[in-house]
């Protein structure tokens, strides 16, 4: 499905209905497609929405750069182009956390939870900076293989990338639907993007930080710095996962989505 937001096209797949709404944010240079399993198994607990990023998947691309804040503007003009105006979940994997921060910092009244999985609340090194730019240089000059080849591997943990091809398979074919001009504007958005410790400190709900036991991408550490910092922070460690947790181990990932949900019901 599609909805004109903010001047552009952006794709969306949708599961189930009522409430609570669980956003589904991907990460990069992913799409909606990454949140196959989510979709296909959370339909009857909450409706689920998971968007393609403006030049991500079937969204239509804008020059870059694509700073965090665009994109949590976009979901916001999504969800009123869908007449969703009740606070919603939003869960972030990678860059999708990135972007569920920045919806914080802009939309906190649109927030009834936060799921914070595989990410970082800490802005770039510089050193990560650095090599944001030979990335967005590599990708403008070779296409979007440039990153495709080298992300692809530490993506997943090692022994899914070894002993499930077709799941490799599937992520590439993912990957590959970025365009060029949705990944340079991405990586320039995410090497500006502020520290966003501070803004998690103010939320006051129960908050899920999910992280894969083997992610080659983002260190423990920063799971458990975004656990400490959230006031009703709780980290649950999902094992035989790297860094797409969700798609290695859709079961452990979802069982911990729906107890989460459970627990923002509140007492019946
Ligand atoms: C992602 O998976 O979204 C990226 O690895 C995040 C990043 O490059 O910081």
């Amino acid at each position: 499905m599609f909805a004109d937001v903010n001047g552009l096209k952006i794709a969306y797949q949708e599961q189930g209905r009522g409430t609570p709404v669980l956003v589904l944010v991907h990460g990069f240079p992913l799409n909606s497609q990454m949140w196959t399993p989510q979709l296909d198994e959370l339909g009857d607990a909450a409706r689920v929405l998971a968007p393609d990023l403006r030049g991500h998947g079937e969204s239509e691309a804008a020059p870059g750069p694509y700073p965090m804040d665009t994109l949590a503007d976009d979901l916001a003009a999504l969800l009123d182009t869908l007449g969703i105006t009740e606070p919603v979940v939003m869960c972030g994997l990678s860059m999708g956390g990135y972007v569920t921060m920045a919806f914080q910092r802009r939309h906190p009244t649109r927030l009834s939870g936060i799921i914070l999985a595989a990410t970082r609340a800490d802005a770039d090194s510089e050193e990560a900076k650095g090599n944001r730019t030979a990335t967005i240089k590599a990708v403008r000059e070779k296409g979007i293989q440039a990153v495709v080849e080298g992300m692809l591997p530490k993506l997943m943990a090692p022994q899914t990338y070894e002993q499930r091809p077709e799941l490799a398979k599937q992520v590439r074919s993912i990957l590959e639907q970025t365009s060029v001009e949705g990944a340079a504007g991405a990586l320039e958005g995410m090497r500006e993007r502020p520290d966003s410790i501070d803004i998690l400190k103010t939320l006051d709900c129960p908050a899920l930080v999910l992280y894969g036991s083997d992610d080659q991408i983002m260190p423990r550490s920063a799971a458990e710095a975004m656990r400490d910092a959230l006031p009703q922070g709780k980290l649950e460690v999902i094992g035989e996962a790297g860094h797409l947790l969700n798609l290695e181990q859709p079961e452990a990932f979802n069982n911990a989505v729906r107890r989460y949900l459970h627990t923002l019901e509140g007492p019946k």
